[in-house]
């Protein structure tokens, strides 16, 4: 075993699993742009104190899994930090710290980056992940509530994951979320010895926290737990009503899920989480998100409404692979390898590699001093849909210009090599005899 491995429950992104995370973060970052987002970074850590004011201090993201960072000795390094476990209480903070308020709203922002959170680690549960999220910010609702979930559903489809499923509810508010948590609290107080000892202790401090238990335990006192749906007071009935309207108009088909209250406590009224069918269990969620419209007021801003969602990359990205959709399978492959006859001259080859690149193609040249013969297999094994071969013709201006899939070769002028290479190129895109 070698002496030093990444950290548990972190993991290298190997070729070609980096270029599958790209082309997730490419989707994310068009679809984002399509649907009005812009693109804003906030530093991968933040106060403590961001994460126990948003996220909640009894929360398993700020109780058991926030990574907090040890930082130096002066003064300022007394404040507390820690590792971002998710982009929204950091992209409200940014919110309220530079009067967003003034702008044209709502704000609407996209970050696509990586999270920390000291999970135990699993398949699909990682202690360093990646999330697309998007946040509205001004928007009360109920129709951007639909835009944003259709705007999730749009994702899946364009990254190749079919029957993703939608699970929504409405949380409440301020107003009629109180008088249910009290009823949760009876109910849970009522079966208080079948409770694992953290539960026990948060039934005192957050209730709702219960119901997103990961314990299993838990599962059979949770399904048979009073819903909120039951106490929704007008104002967020109507809202739920809206949504689930403007859902309808989309033709988007949610399945009403009245446990679902998510892991965080900043949510008022709308919540709702990804699925693939049979992947249900609170472990797998594609993702997630809802309406904060207490996060602004509760981080030192005025009372703002607030909508967004969080999709794991990874567990995009493990979907795909299972589903073995031609997005993972795709492999990054160059126009053309250019190998060269005399084994010793790299001189030329990389001259003419340079020449096409500058033309926009992808392509390398062979700089190894192998005979031409295992250059060729090279090319073959890099998945190169052409070899230029570089030999004595080029002394006239010509090469050998080898199709390897359809194992012909022709001379061309080098003077027509990049506009050979990017015809081919592009009737290959476009489904051609190339
Ligand atoms: P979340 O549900 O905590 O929400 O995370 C969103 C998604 O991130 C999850 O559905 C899952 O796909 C992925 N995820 C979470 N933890 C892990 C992990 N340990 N390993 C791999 N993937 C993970 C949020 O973070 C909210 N900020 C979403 C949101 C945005 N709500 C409003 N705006």
């Amino acid at each position: 075993m070698p002496r030093f491995q990444a950290p548990r429950g972190t993991r290298d992104l190997l070729p070609p699993e980096r270029s599958v995370f790209l082309r997730l973060e490419e989707a994310a970052r068009d679809l984002a742009t399509r649907y009005g987002y812009q693109p804003i970074e906030t530093p991968l850590f933040e106060q403590t104190a961001v994460y126990e004011r948003g996220v909640g201090e009894v929360t398993d993201v700020v109780e058991k899994e926030l990574f907090r960072v040890q930082a130096g000795r002066g003064d300022e390094e007394r404040e507390r930090w820690a590792l971002r476990p998710e982009p929204t209480a950091g992209i409200v903070r940014a919110y309220v710290q530079h009067g967003m308020r003034t702008w044209a709203q709502p704000v609407k922002l996209t970050l696509t980056g990586p999270m920390f959170r000291y999970d135990r680690p699993q398949a699909g549960r990682y202690r360093q992940f990646w999330q697309f999220d998007v946040e509205v910010i001004g928007d009360p609702g109920p129709a951007v509530d639909a835009e944003i979930i259709e705007l999730a559903t749009a994702y899946f489809s364009a990254v190749g994951l079919s029957d993703v499923q939608v699970l929504v509810n409405s949380i409440g508010d301020g107003a009629c979320r109180p008088a249910y948590i009290a009823t949760l609290r009876d109910y849970f107080r009522a079966h208080e010895a079948e409770l694992p000892d953290l539960e026990r202790t948060r039934l005192a401090t957050n209730p709702l926290r219960l119901l997103d238990s990961k314990d299993e335990r838990m599962a059979p006192l949770i399904a048979s737990a009073p819903t909120i749906s039951q106490h929704l007071c007008e104002a967020c009935r109507e809202h739920f009503e809206g949504l689930l309207a403007h859902l309808e108009a989309l033709s988007i088909e949610p399945r009403l899920a009245p446990t679902l209250v998510r892991g965080l406590d900043y949510y008022t009224r709308t919540a709702f989480e990804f699925y693939r069918p049979g992947a249900e269990g609170q472990q797998q969620a594609l993702g997630g998100g809802g309406r904060y419209d207490g996060l602004v007021e509760l981080l030192g801003g005025q009372p703002t409404p607030g909508i967004g969602f969080g999709i794991g990359l990874d567990r995009v990205a493990l979907a795909l692979a299972e589903q073995s959709a031609a997005l993972s399978a795709e492999h990054w492959r160059p126009a053309a390898v250019v190998v060269g006859a005399d084994a010793q001259d790299t001189v030329v080859r990389l001259q003419v590699a340079t020449e096409l690149r500058g033309a926009g193609l992808a392509c390398w040249p062979d700089l190894t001093t192998r005979r031409l013969g295992k250059q060729l297999e090279g090319a073959g094994r890099a998945g190169a849909h052409f070899a230029v071969i570089c030999g004595d013709e080029l002394e006239e201006g010509h090469v050998q210009l080898r199709d390897l899939e359809a194992g012909t070769q022709r001379q061309v002028a080098v003077t027509d090599l990049a506009r050979e290479l990017l015809r081919a190129q592009a009737q290959h895109r476009h489904g051609g005899d190339g």
